[in-house]
């Protein structure tokens, strides 16, 4: 969603945040924005659209003096979008700028206030009634900014990341958050506001996580933090681990492709730190034997593609623990008054850590007493820090808005918390544990011998590309990794698809295969092979084009049946979803680039839901 870049230093500040603003292209956006401070002046340049009709106004950056700017990406909630509504907001007498991600809840009536002290709006934004009320405030505290800004912020209600500059102040930059994310970095001889480290990786490594409450002020030589009460604060600074290559294309047409190609690998570096001696360990997880013991019911929470990592968790939870699993969409889960207690654990899933919906869920449940374990692939994001544990994804950076990597490798650390928990609650015998955690090990190197197979499934969307309606079949396992099938072919290729659990096809959903439809049968259940092989039949009597996926021990059977087939090497069937999800997810890039579609910023979408 929404992106922020902040520079102050010694450099021209313009084309740094235009630089800043294309790493956080990947987020989503509509309309994008600067304003540098020019002397005692601020100047804005905003334009609807990609970043290049900005760049374009501003020649790149060069027209635009000034060491100090901030910048945005925006990705529109309230207004349309609109170069007015872009950001940053200038202040009625022009003095004071801002950028803000997430959403001012008590906007309506602050705006009334202020129109009724005659302040006029130019936009429909609610960013807008921030910046405008700090000028009040500013004017009304003979300027003292910092006062105004303690001020604005015990007014305002809502998620916020702000960046403000001010034309009083030529040499200082402030920063503040609540809810959203916002980093600090520290620059030689300059410094840096951003709502992500992709922002300003290039410059500096060194960075700081801001609090909700937080205050910070930033020059080109210091950045001062204060806590809500206005007292200096100490930061822990962070180094971030990951090279500025793995947010660029290295040669491939898309991140996605990359990202795609990166997932062996993604998955070796998350197992890998686990497992020793045919055991899994997971060093300074707070959560004891004797907890796990106490626990009556496990909740598996998150959004999206997060959401299907937990669907198909349940099937293999509940096999092998025997305890209830209920997985639940973050944003359902504190409307519906969940059954959750002291002995209630449960486990939150999300690759940026910052989804909106996921971290109220995490904040309701805490409340309601449950310990949370949560698996995130951002280091530092809010929802690791707000957990009781947490396990990272090492994913590296996920640049595609469609999760890829991020997902294989949720998939694989839950399989693994699976195993640790069934572990310590000798759930299976101890052969049986030995061999799947043999087996998870060579789920990498399985992995390569698909992507060895990627022109087939390329072979198969070049012909399949044109349908307009796609169905995911499937049961138990392959149901629930239909669920992301499905979500990746719609969201990258606008092609209308449906999963559903094959055995609830007769129960209305036939209706509406026809002569031609696509059915992707997913098959590599294999205890549920008949049954597969049964509504392929039913499909295909009805016209409908069969594309199968299935393992090299079922593909004689499914072969007769299928007009097409897509097949992965065998495995214990715990790891079938993360052996089937690649050829999906390939097929669903293959279809997308057939199509023409813009496959990495896909429209309507953002890469991390800061707003419910
Ligand atoms: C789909 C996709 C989304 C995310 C969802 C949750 O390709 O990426 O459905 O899975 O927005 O995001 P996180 O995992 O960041 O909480």
């Amino acid at each position: 969603m929404c992106g922020i870049v902040g520079y102050v230093g010694k450099e021209k500040a313009a084309p740094i945040l235009l630089d800043g603003l294309a790493r956080l292209e990947y987020r989503g956006y509509d309309s994008a924005g600067v304003c540098v401070a020019d002397g005692s002046e601020l100047r804005v340049c905003k334009a609807k659209g990609r970043l290049q009709n900005l760049c374009g106004l501003c020649s790149d950056g060069e027209t635009l003096p000034g060491k100090l700017g901030i910048g945005h990406t925006r990705w529109a909630t309230h207004g349309e979008p609109n170069d007015i509504n872009s950001h940053p907001h200038l202040s009625q007498n022009g003095k004071i700028a801002l950028v803000h991600n997430g959403i001012i809840e008590n906007y309506a009536e602050l705006k009334a206030y202020l129109m009724k002290k005659g302040i006029h709006f130019v936009s429909d934004t609610d960013s807008e009634v921030v910046v405008q009320l700090l000028e009040y405030y500013y004017k009304r505290f003979d300027g003292d900014l910092m006062r105004a800004v303690y001020r604005v912020l015990a007014t305002i209600e809502g998620a916020y990341a702000l960046g403000i500059i001010c034309a009083d102040r030529p040499d200082e930059m402030i920063a503040a958050r609540k809810d959203a994310p916002l980093l600090l970095g520290y620059g030689d001889g300059c410094s840096f506001i951003a709502s992500d480290a992709t922002a300003i990786i290039k410059y500096t490594r060194e960075v700081s996580y801001m609090e909700d409450g937080e205050v910070a002020v930033l020059t080109a030589d210091s950045i001062r933090v204060f806590d809500a009460h206005h007292e200096p604060i100490e930061k822990e600074h962070h180094t971030i681990d990951w090279e500025i290559s793995a947010a660029e294309k290295g040669g491939y047409a898309h991140f996605m492709m990359k990202e795609i190609m990166e997932e062996p690998e993604a998955i070796r570096r998350t197992i890998s730190p686990h497992v020793r001696d045919g055991k899994i360990f997971f060093e300074g997880l707070c959560l004891t034997q004797e907890m796990l013991r106490e626990m009556s019911r496990l909740y598996i929470v998150a959004c999206g593609s997060s959401y299907h990592v937990g669907m198909v968790c349940k099937y293999t939870f509940e096999k092998m623990l025997r305890i209830p699993v209920e997985v639940q969409l973050a944003s359902e889960f504190r409307y519906c008054r969940p059954i959750v207690d002291d002995k209630t654990l449960v486990i939150i899933i999300s690759q940026s850590g910052e989804t909106l919906d996921t971290m109220a869920a995490l904040r309701e449940a805490k409340s309601l007493g449950a310990r949370i374990l949560s698996v995130v692939n951002v280091v530092g994001s809010s929802i690791a820090r707000e957990s009781d544990d947490v396990l990272y994804t090492w994913a590296g950076p996920e640049i595609a808005v469609a999760t890829t990597k991020a997902y294989a490798t949720q998939l694989i650390l839950m399989d693994m918390i699976g195993l640790y928990f069934a572990d310590l609650l000798q759930a299976i015998p101890k052969e049986a544990y030995s061999a799947l955690v043999e087996e998870l090990q060579t789920i990498p190197d399985k992995l390569e011998r698909i992507l060895d197979q990627k022109e087939t499934i390329q072979y198969h969307a070049s012909k399949y590309f044109n349908h307009s309606s796609v169905f995911f079949i499937g049961r138990n396992l392959d149901y629930a990794l239909g669920l992301e099938g499905s979500l990746k072919l719609k969201e990258i290729s606008y092609i209308h698809s449906e999963s559903y659990a094959s055995g609830e096809l007769k129960h209305g959903t036939i209706s509406l295969v026809e002569e031609g439809t696509l059915v992707l049968a997913l098959s590599l259940y294999s205890p549920l092979l008949e049954k597969a092989v049964s509504n392929i039949v039913e499909v295909r009597s009805r016209g409908a084009n069969v594309l199968a996926l299935t393992t090299e021990r079922d593909r004689k059977e499914i072969s007769k049946n299928a007009d097409g087939l897509i097949v992965v090497p065998d495995t214990m069937e715990m790891f079938l979803p993360s052996l089937g999800v690649l050829p999906l997810q390939l097929f669903a890039y293959y279809v997308a680039l057939e199509r023409g579609c813009d496959i990495d910023k896909p429209r309507n979408l953002a890469k991390s839901v800061t707003v419910e």
